[in-house]
């Protein structure tokens, strides 16, 4: 491989897949893969937690974290071209977790069962797909509410893919019961199907999410993983004085920081935490996984916040 003398290309820019007909950069390269990327926070993240991994081990003084700007038409090819070009590691993004399964030569069992990947490792015959967004949500969910899944009683808001991954790892965790709300029935329906294919029938159940059932009064933990909560005028998803006040709410929605569902359920004295944690947690585990060794947490969160 050539070594090239220009400049590293800036970790800040938005690059795409055209860019890398020219990439000759020498040492470790990282990149997230999304469309729109722009906002990605992970290059501030992982490049952050880099120059600190830098100051202890030289081994790492040459990696870099980029953002590439692809389409979904285009990501066979894209990461076909990474590949070609050696980059060690890959975080995927929206719309590529789901797609991205049939473009990877080895899938993580687990990732499997959580049914989309967000992390990739190059090996020599293609890449490897992992999914640290499970993980993310429950260390998230621990360091930040004090809270385990085993024995309690969760209710999971929406069905999307992001609700997939969260449903079956707190399935995972061993949680008592699984309430997953959702406002359209095929999609609810549709995800309780794939549960009770891996095995959690009798733990798990459905509901209309603006009529939370009865248990819900002795709930130990709300997530909600539907987009209601981006705009600064959506309603709660569902009717918080239905659940119960001792319960603690995680919402997966970070930008705002504090969306309807937090300030709610802060005013009713309930503990809660935003989603920029699970952000965090899912790219340390990621980091963790390419570098094969502990990476500052701390760094990453303190960009995180930063950049948001
Ligand atoms: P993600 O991959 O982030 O999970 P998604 O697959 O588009 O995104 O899922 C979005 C979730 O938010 C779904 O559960 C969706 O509910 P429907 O399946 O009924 O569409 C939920 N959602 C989006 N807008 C909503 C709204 N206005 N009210 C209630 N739920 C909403």
């Amino acid at each position: 491989m050539s070594i090239s003398n220009r400049e590293s290309p800036d970790p800040a820019a938005v690059q795409t897949p055209a860019d890398l007909g020219s990439w000759s950069r020498p040492g470790v390269s990282l990149a997230v893969l999304g469309s729109p990327v722009k906002h990605s926070l992970s290059p501030q993240m992982h490049n952050a937690a880099l120059a600190e991994m830098a100051n202890r081990s030289g081994r790492f003084r040459n990696w870099r974290y980029f953002k590439f700007e692809v389409n979904p038409a285009d990501l066979a090819d894209a990461l076909h071209v990474f590949h070609e070009r050696r980059f060690l590691g890959i975080n995927l993004t929206v719309p590529h977790k789901v797609e991205a399964l049939d473009f990877v030569d080895e899938i993580d069992p687990r990732a499997r069962e959580l049914g989309a990947i967000n992390t990739l490792v190059w090996s020599e015959e293609g890449y490897h797909g992992y999914n640290t967004d499970g993980y993310g949500l429950e260390q998230a969910v621990r360091q930040e509410l004090s809270l385990e899944f085993a024995d309690k009683r969760i209710f999971l808001l929406g069905a999307g893919g992001a609700s997939r991954a969260a449903a079956v790892q707190i399935l995972r965790g061993g949680c008592r019961h699984l309430h997953i709300g959702n406002r359209t029935a095929p999609r609810l329906n549709a995800l309780l199907e794939i549960l009770e294919g891996l095995g959690f029938g009798d733990r798990v159940s459905g509901f209309s999410i603006d009529e939370p059932p009865g248990e819900a009064s002795d709930a130990d933990l709300i997530v909600n993983a539907t987009s209601l909560g981006l705009a600064a005028d959506d309603p709660l998803p569902s009717p918080l004085d239905r659940y119960s006040a001792d319960s603690a709410v995680y919402d997966m929605i970070y930008n705002p920081r504090e969306t309807a569902l937090l300030r709610t359920a802060s005013e009713r004295g309930q503990r809660t935490a935003h989603g920029l944690s699970m952000l965090v947690w899912q790219g340390a585990r990621a980091l963790e996984i390419w570098s094969g060794t502990a990476v500052p947490v701390e760094a990453m969160r303190a960009a995180a916040e930063a950049a948001l």
